[in-house]
């Protein structure tokens, strides 16, 4: 059966469809295709059906990841839908649970608990920030989504 991960951050232009794009490829060179569907959005509506941040996107193509996704809203039906569901930080986290319905099936998990290097922090957003920002969010997620799908195999 697949697994069902779902990353999400505010906007769902920064972090998470990073955090989407790095995963798939992990999957991709480690032949696990056809074991997980992955996917992201923001608890936010600002950025529905935009792509990616342009400095995000170049950015993560400098460390070698070619991504793309169109921005989403998170939405009730997600709660079912996934397994697996990973705000970046606290106040994803929040909004996140507010919205969980008491029936929900899905596990809400912060990202960085899965982080060897700083477990349970928040990914931080560099929306506002400059290059490095995004740098410092790639690194995080680079190695965070190996941790995770470490995890999520050994579940299997
Ligand atoms: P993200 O970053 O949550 O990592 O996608 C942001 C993107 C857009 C905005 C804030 C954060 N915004 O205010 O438009």
């Amino acid at each position: 059966m697949k697994t069902k991960v779902l990353f999400v951050c505010l906007g769902n232009i920064c972090r998470s469809p990073l955090a989407e794009g790095i995963f798939r490829k992990k999957v991709h060179d480690r032949g696990l295709n056809n074991q997980f569907h992955i996917d992201s959005c923001g608890t936010a509506a600002y950025h529905i059906g935009d792509h990616p941040d342009r400095r995000s996107v170049s950015n993560a193509r400098e460390n070698g990841i070619d991504y793309d996704h169109l921005g989403r809203q998170l939405r009730v039906e997600d709660f079912e839908d996934f397994d697996y569901i990973l705000p970046m930080d606290d106040s994803n986290m929040s909004d996140v649970l507010y919205r969980k319905p008491v029936d929900a099936t899905a596990q809400v998990v912060k990202m960085r608990d899965f982080d060897p290097l700083g477990k349970g922090e928040d990914v931080p957003d560099p929306y506002y920030g400059g290059p490095q920002g995004f740098q410092n969010v790639f690194e995080i997620l680079d190695r965070t989504t190996d941790e995770l799908l470490d995890f999520l195999m050994e579940e299997k």
